[in-house]
Parts: C-alpha cells; sequence; structure tokens
C-alpha cells in the first residue's frame, strides 16, 4: 500500500468510527492550575452548550495544590469523555496544551482555559466557522468589533494591545487577537507545527501561527472575555518576559539559545554591579583595592544567581530557603572555576601574541559558555527534584496497580 491509499484508508477509517460516534467530533483540552472551583462547573456548562455533539476534554494539571487533581480524577471516572494529564515536577500553560493536544483524538481540538473567562457556548460556532470557512484554526478574539475584555485594567489593556502590535509586526497578518488563549485548530495543522515549537511560557496560539510555514489560514469570532469568578490569575509579571522570549525565539533561537542571550545579558549586569561596588568601596571609601575587589565580585555574583533564578531560570525556578542557599553555593563554586577559565584563556592567547582585547574577549566567551552549561547542570536542573518527581509518579502506578488488583478481587468474591 503507498503512503497516499495508506492516507485515505486511515481517514476512512476515522470518518467510519466518527459516524459511529466511536471518535469524538472535538476534542478540547483545558491546562489547569489550582482551579479548584471552577473545573466542575466548566464540565457541566460544556454537556449543554455541546449537547448533540460527541466531544472529550483533556484536563493537563500542574500538580495543582489546592485539590483540583482529586476532584478532576472523580470526573474522569464518573464520565469517559472526562479526562486527566497529571504532569508532576512540570509547570508551563504552553507546553500543558501542547501535551495535551497530543494526547486527544479527534480531528478537531479546541484550547479553553478552566477558569470560565472563556465563553464555551461559542464551541459550536467555532466548529462550524472552522468546517464552512475551510481553514486552520478559529480564534476567539476579544479585539473584534463586538468582543470586549470585560472589567481589565488600563494598565492590563495597555499592555495587551502593546503586546498585540508586536506580535502583528512578526506575523504580517491582520488578526486582531493573535494573543487569545481561546481557539480551535485542525488537528493536521496542529501536527505540522508541532515539532517546531519554542513551548515558552503562556502564548501557545502565537506560537504556533509563528512556527507554521507556510502561513496558517485563521479566521475570528468576537466574544467577551469574562471575569474570574474563582480562583486568581497565574499571568504575573514575568509573562512579559516570557512573551518576549518567545518573539525573541522566533527570530533568532535557530542561531543562539534564548536562555543563553539572557543569561549573558544578565552576566553584563552583574558586570556594571562589580564595577559600581568597586568604585564606591575602593574609590569613595578608601578601602583597600584587593578587598574591594573581592567584595564586589561577591555581591555580583549573589545578584547574578537571584536575577537569573528569577528571570532566566523563571520556569525552574529555585524556591525556599535551603534549595536557593544550595543554588547559590553551586552558582559560585561553577562561576569560580568560570573565572579561572577565562582568565587562563586570555593569558594564554595574549601570550601568543593576540591583541589585548581579543584576548580578553575570547577569555569572556569561554567563561560565559562554561558558566551557563554547569550551572544549568547544577544549579537550576536540580537531579534531586528530578528524581524525587519519578519517583512519585512510581509510588503513584504503583498504588494504583495495588487498588485496581483490590477492586477486581472484590468484584470476583461479588
Ligand atoms: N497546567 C497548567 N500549568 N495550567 C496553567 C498554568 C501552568 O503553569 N498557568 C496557568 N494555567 C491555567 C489556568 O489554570 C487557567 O485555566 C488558564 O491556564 C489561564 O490562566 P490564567 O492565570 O487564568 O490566565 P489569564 O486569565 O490571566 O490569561 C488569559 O488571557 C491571556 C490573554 O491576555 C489566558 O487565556 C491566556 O492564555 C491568554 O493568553
Ligand atoms: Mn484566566
Amino acid at each position: 500500500m503507498n503512503t497516499a491509499t495508506r492516507a485515505t484508508a486511515a481517514e476512512d477509517f476515522r470518518r467510519s468510527l466518527e459516524a459511529r460516534g466511536k471518535l469524538p467530533a472535538l476534542s478540547i483540552v483545558v491546562p489547569t492550575l489550582n482551579e479548584r472551583d471552577n473545573v466542575r462547573e466548566l464540565v457541566d456548562r460544556l454537556d449543554r452548550s455541546l449537547a448533540g455533539l460527541t466531544w472529550e476534554i483533556v484536563f493537563v494539571d500542574d500538580d495543582s495544590a489546592d485539590g483540583t487533581v482529586d476532584i478532576l480524577r472523580d470526573l474522569s471516572r464518573a464520565d469517559r469523555r472526562v479526562r486527566l494529564l497529571h504532569r508532576i515536577g512540570r509547570r508551563g500553560l504552553a507546553s500543558a496544551v501542547v501535551e495535551g493536544v497530543l494526547a486527544t483524538s479527534s480531528p478537531v481540538v479546541a484550547v479553553l482555559d478552566s477558569d470560565l473567562q472563556h465563553d464555551e457556548a461559542l464551541l459550536p460556532a467555532m466548529l462550524g466557522r472552522l468546517v464552512a470557512a475551510d481553514c486552520d484554526v478559529v480564534v476567539a478574539s476579544r479585539y473584534m468589533t463586538t468582543g470586549g475584555v470585560g472589567d481589565w485594567t488600563q494598565g492590563r489593556l495597555f499592555v495587551s494591545r502593546v503586546a498585540t502590535k508586536l506580535a502583528e509586526l512578526l506575523l504580517h497578518s491582520e488578526l486582531t487577537d493573535p494573543m487569545s488563549g481561546f481557539f480551535m485548530i485542525k488537528r493536521t495543522a496542529f501536527d505540522q507545527v508541532v515539532r517546531s515549537l519554542s513551548n515558552q511560557g503562556y502564548k501557545i496560539l502565537l506560537d504556533i501561527l509563528l512556527s507554521a510555514k507556510p502561513a496558517l489560514r485563521v479566521e475570528e469570532i468576537p466574544y467577551t472575555f469574562r471575569s474570574r469568578r474563582s480562583g486568581e490569575s497565574k499571568l504575573d509579571t514575568t509573562a512579559v518576559i516570557d512573551y518576549l522570549a518567545l518573539l525573541l525565539d522566533k527570530m533568532i533561537g535557530h542561531v543562539i539559545p534564548i536562555r543563553f542571550v539572557m543569561f549573558a545579558c544578565v552576566g553584563g549586569l552583574g558586570l556594571l554591579v562589580h564595577l559600581s561596588v568597586l568604585a564606591s568601596l575602593n574609590r569613595g571609601m578608601g578601602v583597600a583595592f584587593a578587598v574591594a575587589n573581592l567584595a564586589a565580585a561577591l555581591v555580583a555574583m549573589t545578584f547574578n544567581f537571584f536575577i537569573n533564578n528569577l528571570l532566566t531560570y523563571r520556569d525552574m525556578r529555585l524556591r525556599g530557603f535551603w534549595p536557593m542557599l544550595r543554588g547559590l553555593i553551586s552558582f559560585s563554586a561553577v562561576c569560580a572555576v568560570g573565572t579561572a577559565a577565562n582568565v587562563g584563556i586570555a593569558v594564554v592567547l595574549f601570550k601568543q601574541n593576540y591583541t589585548w582585547w581579543l584576548a580578553g574577549l575570547a577569555g569572556i566567551c569561554m567563561g560565559a559558555v562554561w558558566n551557563y552549561t554547569a550551572t544549568s547542570i547544577f544549579t537550576w536542573r536540580n537531579v534531586r527534584s528530578l528524581t524525587r518527581a519519578s519517583e512519585n509518579g512510581e509510588a503513584f502506578a504503583v498504588n494504583s496497580a495495588k487498588r485496581l488488583r483490590r477492586q477486581v478481587q472484590h468484584d470476583q468474591a461479588a
């Protein structure tokens, strides 16, 4: 069988399953993080809005601490259309959505927030538009004529508008809301781009649109973004950094990793910190140069550790006193080695008659690459916590198996 006939056969098979109601016409992916009081209501509302359609919903939860997982597990036991993907030791809206979509089975997938801010009653109309317009994506837009953003503050409205303008520049398109978190996409279109995604932060739709070559055909439908009923937004100030990192990654990410660019920028800032501490201690307060310089280096290193922990490694941030202290110590140790390498290389090159600035620059590059690589292994890829996460996963699997066995024995006895 050649590829074309195989594809047609697969398509026929899919159609026949769909016709018999065995394959949902629509899959819905919903990322959750601490949404205890919203998920039940969301499933109820979907059940009403999608009456007459076959559908499935995949919740992707990043180990919420508020009991959301238990509720989702109950829901999935009571209703086979509801499924749960429980991720441990992971964070991130974009990657949650991607993994959720990969776990679905129907030809069309909708992405929806779990906090009831997106108008689920719009889904049938979106599906209708996807089919009628024969496009790849239908976006629910807050900025089309009749759409709206509910009770947003002026500040958030402004940031959102600036970000949208920036996205338009990169997208070369007239989309009114490429940052929407509410959209529907054909699975075939998703599969074409999934390997090129940056998977950074929040803006999964923008990531998809920017990664698609050739461009996807997109339609928009207006809606009003509702206010949150319960819980709170997880979007903080680092979402802005996430966003810029995504745009930068799409522009130059294939040449140089964005995390490295950020790490190097923080290093540059550290240099300024070092020089100012040195100047004020030595020049200003008359502290001996060697002592002032050592103090400056320690302050700069500590500064760099905290800024990197806050921004560069925001997705795997170390939290709590001991993890952070351990992080600071390993960071300092790595940087000490990096400085030695930096100086060593520079001296060797200088002795080989390279000009002073070239020798210095080579040393800096060497030190930066070492610091970046080694801290990403020793400081932020906390091997212990990864092991703990996989141990948790294993314990969960073993317990589930035991529970299942008990259930079977019980059923047999009955
Ligand atoms: N699994 C997982 N992991 N889910 C997450 C995470 C995470 O790290 N962070 C947030 N979520 C879930 C929330 O539980 C919620 O269901 C949804 O993602 C959106 O998060 P909110 O914190 O409610 O975001 P928002 O309302 O401030 O932002 C919305 O508007 C943006 C446009 O301005 C979202 O729709 C964004 O996707 C959208 O880009
Ligand atoms: Mn929200």
